[in-house]
């Protein structure tokens, strides 16, 4: 963990919607540090876990909220070959690397501008040539924008200077209930996918798409999250719980409805829209009640849930993935939605 605390302070910017919907966000790690929502009777709660004291974000903590890069999740060994060079990245997670290093994009500051003719911010941040052992001068925005339907819209862009690769993903832990002393277990789940990657015993994909088909890997209708994590499944105990990338049905690669999540106590419902090939479901599995929750105690396992829009884990060193590879020239960009609404 390495942040630059000498340089920048943290700075906040809100976005506002016409029915009272908030959104908070630091120029630290594009970090969103809050959400409220309505539930079914227009109470507004905070649907995002993270800390109250902005400064908590300088310390170790779990990605709360974060833009995450220059690769999100894991590549095997830090370890990957491009046009014949092979380069090595920190091994931070194992022997694997995880979430763009020790100093990813979660850990940076990044400039903030307001957009001019939507209800939004862009946040821009460039990476330099070998930062984090990555190549090329990568160029990155991120536009924020909060509509009237109720939609927080995360746009993402990037060019490169040199030949490189790219997986940006937003890794906010939600809880729809408002309350973080409640475990997630309770919330319905649709995943629009009917494939998902198994994982070797380091959380590497194995490289191959497997059936969700009678596995507890299967929301292809909605279930609670919590009806089947318990099951004995050597998948699941590999993650200690869900954490892993499910392969949305998306044959054109168009923005298509990726998840649906319910939470039948508060009538919070979230859909998430995304053109990226796959979502990883994290269940919280690692938090262990030594961070302070903003609702009161700490947060342990299963007080929120993340849904990753990104491209497969190690895509770099797996052919048959889809690819993450970004040429000069070429411009990455890429659609998350994440839209509110009550039943
Ligand atoms: C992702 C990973 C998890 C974990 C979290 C952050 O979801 O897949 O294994 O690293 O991020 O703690």
């Amino acid at each position: 963990m390495s942040i630059d605390k000498t340089h920048k302070k943290i700075a906040i910017h809100k976005l506002v919607n016409e029915n009272g919907i908030s959104i908070d966000f630091q120029n630290l790690g594009g970090i969103i540090s809050s959400i409220k929502t309505p539930d079914r009777n227009g109470k507004l709660s905070d649907i995002i876990l993270g800390f109250e004291a902005p400064n908590q974000y300088l310390e170790e903590h779990p990605y709360f909220g974060a833009i995450v890069g220059r690769f999100a999740n894991r590549i095997a060994h830090g370890k990957f070959t491009l046009e014949g060079k092979e380069y090595s990245l920190a091994q931070n997670n194992g022997t694997n690397h995880l979430h763009g290093g020790l100093s990813g994009f979660d850990k940076v500051f990044w400039e903030v501008e307001p957009l001019e003719n939507e209800n939004g911010i862009q946040i821009s941040y460039t990476s330099k040539d070998g930062e984090e052992g990555y190549p090329g001068n990568l160029s990155i925005t991120v536009d924020y924008v909060l509509t009237d339907d109720n939609t927080l819209k995360v746009k993402y862009q990037a060019h490169t200077d040199k030949t490189t690769v790219i997986n940006l993903t937003q890794h906010s832990y939600f809880n729809l209930s408002g309350d973080f002393s409640n475990q997630i277990l309770d919330h319905e789940l649709l995943l629009n996918a009917d494939q998902y990657l198994p994982l070797d015993d380091t959380q590497i994909p194995l490289g191959n798409y497997q059936s969700v088909v009678g596995t507890p890997f299967d929301f292809s209708t909605p279930k609670t999250i919590g009806k089947d994590i318990g099951a004995k499944d050597r998948q699941l105990k590999i993650g200690n719980g869900y954490d892993h990338c499910w392969v949305i049905n998306n044959p054109n690669n168009e923005i298509v409805k990726a998840a649906q999540v319910f939470h039948p106590d508060s009538g919070r419902t979230m859909d998430v829209y995304t053109d990226q090939p796959g979502m990883q479901l994290y269940t919280a599995n690692f938090l262990d009640n030594t961070l302070p929750s903003k609702t009161g105690g700490t947060y342990g396992p299963r007080s929120g849930f993340c849904l990753e829009t990104q491209h497969f884990p190690n895509a770099p060193n797996e052919p048959i993935f889809p690819t993450t590879i970004l040429k000069p020239g070429d411009m990455f960009a890429s659609e998350t939605w994440f839209q509110f609404s009550v039943k």
